[in-house]
């Protein structure tokens, strides 16, 4: 039977995180760490091999480009991080020249495996590497807004008193400051959530400015996202059909098109199979309206 293969490239917070989390709940037969700072990637490939005495039979090892071949996911999360008063969009320039190189090196070696990105802004990075790579959109996804509705789903559970896995709601729009909350949609057990305008407004700023708040406190995120990772990975490689609020190719969703935002989508071992139709109210359209266009002014910056 053919092996599963993991390369998470970029073994900073985020994919060292991340490596680390799918190691524990043994998603891979095999992990591969690539960087371009080629002793952290071996010294985490020491590191977790430690490890293994206490879990599975996971293979891990600091690999190379080549390495891709057989790879079911290519995980990035190579690239700057935002240092505390940054934003994501002024990491732009600095990632888009990064990934440049990487997607060419990827799709050198690997034709029918599925990207995975989770490098900042990540809906632009997303739409660069589908581009670059000219794989089908199905098999380029971006981390999207998965931790944003996590956290959304948190936030509303602690409020609520009820466990967070019990909450349905979500965040779509950009990864980033444009983002925005389906309140029109949100529930737990198909009851509609009971909050007034001043709780709404608080949860959603929470949401939406979790990460400047944990990088002033700590300097990067890492556990949630490499929690998210994890699960857009399980999705995939168990062929789950699971509905998770990726970054995908819009293609006339809600009037958009050309551009890769975050809304739900079935994720399964094609990749992305689908995008949900969803009803949104007048507000939150025009909102996700905004957002893309946002985006969109990103992408046509760029040299494609
Ligand atoms: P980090 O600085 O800790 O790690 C980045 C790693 O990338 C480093 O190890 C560096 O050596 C490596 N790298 C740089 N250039 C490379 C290249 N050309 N080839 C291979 N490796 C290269 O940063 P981090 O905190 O791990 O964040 C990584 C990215 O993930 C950032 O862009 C950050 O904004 C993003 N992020 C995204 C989410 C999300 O929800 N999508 C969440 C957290 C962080
Ligand atoms: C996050 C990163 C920084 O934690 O995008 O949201």
């Amino acid at each position: 039977m053919k092996k599963t293969r993991i390369v998470v490239i970029g073994v900073g917070a985020v994919g060292s995180t991340t490596a680390y989390t799918l190691l524990l709940r043994e998603r891979a037969d095999e992990l591969v760490l690539i960087d371009a700072n080629k002793e952290k990637a071996a010294g985490d490939a020491l590191d977790m091999n430690h490890g293994l005495p206490f879990l599975g039979r996971t293979k891990v090892w600091a690999g190379t480009y080549e390495d891709c071949r057989d790879a079911d996911i290519v995980v990035v999360t190579a690239g700057a991080a935002q240092k505390p008063g940054e934003s994501r969009i002024d990491l732009l320039k600095r990632n888009v020249g990064i990934f440049d190189s990487i997607i060419g090196e990827v799709t050198k070696y690997n034709s029918n495996g599925i990207l995975l990105i989770a490098t900042n802004p990540v809906d632009v990075m997303s739409y660069f590497s589908w581009k670059k790579s000219n794989w089908p959109a199905s098999r380029v996804i971006g981390s999207g807004t998965v931790l944003d509705s996590a956290r959304f789903r948190y936030l509303i559970g602690e409020q609520l008193g009820i466990d967070a896995r019990s909450v349905h709601a979500q965040i779509v729009g950009e990864h980033g400051d444009s983002e925005l909350p389906l309140w029109s949609l949100a529930n737990v057990a198909g009851t509609e959530l009971n909050f007034d305008e001043e709780e709404k407004a608080s949860i959603f700023t929470n949401t939406r400015d979790a990460a400047y708040q944990i990088i002033e406190a700590k300097g990067a995120t890492y556990y949630a996202i490499g929690l998210a990772l994890d699960r857009i990975c399980t999705a995939i490689l168990k062929d789950e059909g699971a509905v998770l609020n990726v970054s995908t190719l819009l293609e006339g969703q809600q009037g958009l098109s050309d551009v890769y935002l975050g809304v739900p989508c079935i994720v399964d071992r094609q990749g992305v199979r689908r995008t949900m139709d969803i009803e949104l109210s007048d507000k939150e359209l025009e909102q996700l309206r905004q957002s893309s266009a946002k985006l969109k002014g990103l992408i046509a910056s760029l040299e494609l």
